[in-house]
């Protein structure tokens, strides 16, 4: 058997497009399992990281392999893994020094995977691991949204925005949503209760005392937000400026925490006009939570959508896709046989 695979790589930031590279397979470490991957997804941190948008948070040597999350096979497990065999189908999200899932292997803590839905095919699993944790965490974890209480999620047609949609209803919430007028069927039958279209109104001029509110396209949306969330009430951001407790929490150097802070100046100011709490939501890989939303897939109550896939050797026309910013659902990469 090769010892090579195919991967998609940068050797530098801001490169046009990721190249397909043969390179040899990722080594394992007694708490890894090497993975053969079948499917990966895109997610806008796949551009973002390739253009170098990330570097105040994450630091990556070069070559890399981009990919953020995947769907596959147990090939090899280390010698301290217990929970996962030799054929299991897994998916997951690596550790974010440990990306690298547009390649036909990965080695991966055994801790950041989950056994993959049985009624799923390959595809709509991979359209998972990302965008589930990061709904999971922010809905759940941040917001810790209560039955009955109200929450906007933005851009709901989104990779993000589908699967926000279908756990907040989980967890009993009344869901508004933004999105174009060609998607309302699509997040009408997610769940939504209310639908705006962003084209034609703006949503808070419509939308008032709201519980919470997820933002994922941060900007002039986030700060708007402020206007339509209750005294007390939350907003969570995935797109907008990381704050000055973000950084500390996240263990960044002092002159970073004092760049957040300056950066992100105006959201403070109006968390103290309005006695709303904002928090920006950096998702993190956990193979707990992972088989949480595994265990609602198969209980019929959670679903991916899957807008369109592409070949690993088309990884270009799959960004070029993702970067114009109307995928409705995820965008699949499919490995080679
Ligand atoms: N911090 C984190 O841990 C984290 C994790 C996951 C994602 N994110 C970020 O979250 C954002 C969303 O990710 P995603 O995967 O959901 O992206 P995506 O799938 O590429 O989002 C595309 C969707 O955005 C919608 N959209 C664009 N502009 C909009 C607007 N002004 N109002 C409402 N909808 C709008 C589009 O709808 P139309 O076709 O109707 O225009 C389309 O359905 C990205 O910036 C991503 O980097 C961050």
């Amino acid at each position: 058997m090769s010892k090579m695979m195919q991967a998609a790589q940068i050797t530098h930031y801001h490169q046009p497009q990721p190249q397909i590279m043969t390179i040899p397979r990722p080594t394992m470490g007694p708490d890894d399992v090497l993975v053969k991957i079948q499917a990966a997804s895109v997610n806008p941190i796949d551009i973002k990281t390739k253009n170098g948008g990330l570097r105040m948070l994450l630091k990556y040597d070069m070559p890399l392999t981009l990919g953020n999350d995947f769907a596959g096979e147990v090939v090899a497990v280390g010698a301290a893994v217990q929970q996962f065999q030799v054929g299991d189908a897994v998916y997951g999200r690596p550790q974010k020094n440990r990306i690298g899932t547009f390649a036909e292997y990965i080695a991966v803590a055994a801790s950041d995977l989950a056994l993959r839905p049985t009624n799923l095919t390959v595809a709509q699993a991979a359209a998972i691991p990302l965008v589930g944790l990061t709904s999971y965490q922010a809905l759940h974890d941040v917001l810790a949204l209560q039955p009955g209480q109200k929450v906007l999620i933005q851009a709901g047609a989104g990779g993000v925005g589908t699967i926000a949609i279908q756990i907040a209803k989980q967890l009993g919430a009344f869901v508004a949503t933004t999105t174009s007028a060609r998607n309302f069927d699509l997040v009408r039958q997610l769940g939504a209760d209310q639908v705006i279209d962003y084209h034609t109104t703006d949503f808070s001029q419509v939308l008032h005392h709201y519980d919470a509110v997820f933002d994922t396209l941060g900007g002039s949306s986030l700060e708007q937000a402020f206007k339509i969330v209750k005294p007390g009430g939350r907003i969570v951001s995935v797109s907008g400026l990381p704050n000055e407790r973000f950084a500390k929490a996240y263990g960044l150097p002092h002159w970073k925490q004092v760049a957040f802070r300056l950066a992100s100046r105006r959201l403070t100011q109006l968390e103290k006009q309005t006695g709303v709490d904002y928090e920006f939501l950096f998702m993190r890989p956990s193979g707990d939570q992972l088989a949480l939303l595994t265990k609602m897939i198969e209980a019929e109550k959670l679903s991916p959508i899957v807008d369109k896939l592409f070949p690993l050797s088309e990884i270009a026309a799959a960004f070029n896709y993702s970067h114009a910013g109307k995928a409705h659902g995820k965008i699949i990469i499919e490995m080679p046989e």
